[in-house]
């Protein structure tokens, strides 16, 4: 057996060859993994301290510059453990913890996103934009990414928005199997941003279940006063894939700082009680926003979506900052 030994004074033992992502978990030390430990998605970052100069794996030189690696930067499910080490784990790692949550209420918000509530058996501390890992049964071994959509005042159950991906695992069990009663194992928070709290504009654009982390800034948002100017642009194919269309257009009533945009790409025939834009995000900033200068951007969606929104608001101006989280 090795000491893994955490720069906070935590020790931790690990056996000949064990994954530092696999030591850590089996010490109740998370770090998140989207991509079930394959090295794909990057965000099981750490830094080890000592020894130093452990060769990077290919798919740690995709992830990290020369910098980087020279610090000592490495995904903790490439490692293998065949020395002691000393570890310094990112400070937004620090208060991640593992939880059991009870579904008590589950529904369709829009076409394909179910909305799942939890209510944790810990109190959870947490910033817009946070997520959970949520483990899917056993049977599936693996664990998901959901953002949370309630406001940071909410600290005893949390919301997911769960888009049905067809084919896909956790997704279709959480809306076809799911119950209410059942208890889920989750980790929690991991990411949040302190900055979409700041003052000033901020431009929010999100696509499916990129809806979750926004409502959860707007509610919190809404809680403190609404005292910033935020206008969020959101995609969907069809009219029946706008979720929260209520809540928005109530918050747009009721906040003269709040404006929603909804821009659908294949319009109902019907006219609605609504207002919306025909077409896809990227053509909503074309038309309607005169100018990107000195505005925080949050997109939430596919690396496409992100990609093509980048691009737009780029001809308009220099944002002031654009913070993204991309949901594949
Ligand atoms: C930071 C972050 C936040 C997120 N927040 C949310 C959120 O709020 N809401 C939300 O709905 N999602 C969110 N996601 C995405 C979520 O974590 C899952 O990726 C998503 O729910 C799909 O998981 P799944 O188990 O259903 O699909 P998976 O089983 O992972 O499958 C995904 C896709 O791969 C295909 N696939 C699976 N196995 C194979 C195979 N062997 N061969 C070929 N194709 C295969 C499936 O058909 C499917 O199309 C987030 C992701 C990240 C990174
Ligand atoms: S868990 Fe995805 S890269 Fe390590």
């Amino acid at each position: 057996m090795f000491k893994l030994t955490l720069t906070d004074g935590r020790e931790v033992q690990a056996a000949e060859g064990q994954t530092l992502f696999a030591a850590l978990r089996e010490a109740g030390i998370f770090v998140p993994t989207i991509c079930g430990g394959k090295g794909f998605c990057g965000k099981c970052r750490v830094q080890i301290l000592a020894p130093e100069g452990i060769a990077p794996t290919p798919e740690e030189l995709k992830h990290f510059n020369q910098e980087e690696l020279a610090a000592g930067w490495h995904l903790a499910c490439r490692v293998a453990v065949s020395s002691d080490m000393s570890i310094s784990l990112p400070g937004e790692l620090k208060g991640i913890y593992l939880c059991k949550g009870t579904v008590t209420e589950r529904e369709l918000v829009a076409k394909d996103i179910m909305r799942v509530r939890l209510e944790l058996a810990k109190p959870l501390d947490y910033l817009p934009g946070a997520f959970v890992m949520i483990d899917g049964p056993k049977m599936f071994g693996v664990s998901r990414a959901y953002s949370i959509s309630t406001p940071e005042s909410s600290k005893n159950a949390v919301e997911i928005n769960v888009r049905l991906v067809p084919g896909g695992k956790l997704s279709t069990y959480i809306h076809e199997k799911l119950a209410i009663g059942e208890e889920l194992t989750l980790t929690a928070p991991y990411s949040g941003y302190a900055e979409l709290k700041d003052e000033g504009e901020l431009l929010c654009v999100a696509g499916g279940s990129g809806v979750s982390p926004v409502m959860s800034l707007l509610r919190t948002l809404k809680e403190s006063g609404f005292n910033r100017k935020v206008t969020f642009i959101y995609g969907a194919n069809t009219a029946a894939e706008l979720p929260y269309l209520g809540e928005l257009l109530a918050l747009q009533a009721s906040e003269p700082n709040f404006t929603y945009l909804p821009a659908i790409a294949t319009p109902p025939a019907e006219p609605q009680s609504y207002a919306f834009d025909t077409g896809f995000v990227t053509d909503v900033i074309a038309q309607r926003l005169t100018t990107t200068d000195n505005v925080a951007v949050y997109l939430c969606g596919s690396e496409g979506m992100i990609k093509a929104v980048t691009t737009a608001l780029n001809v308009k101006g220099t944002p002031k900052s654009i913070f993204y989280d991309k949901f594949n």
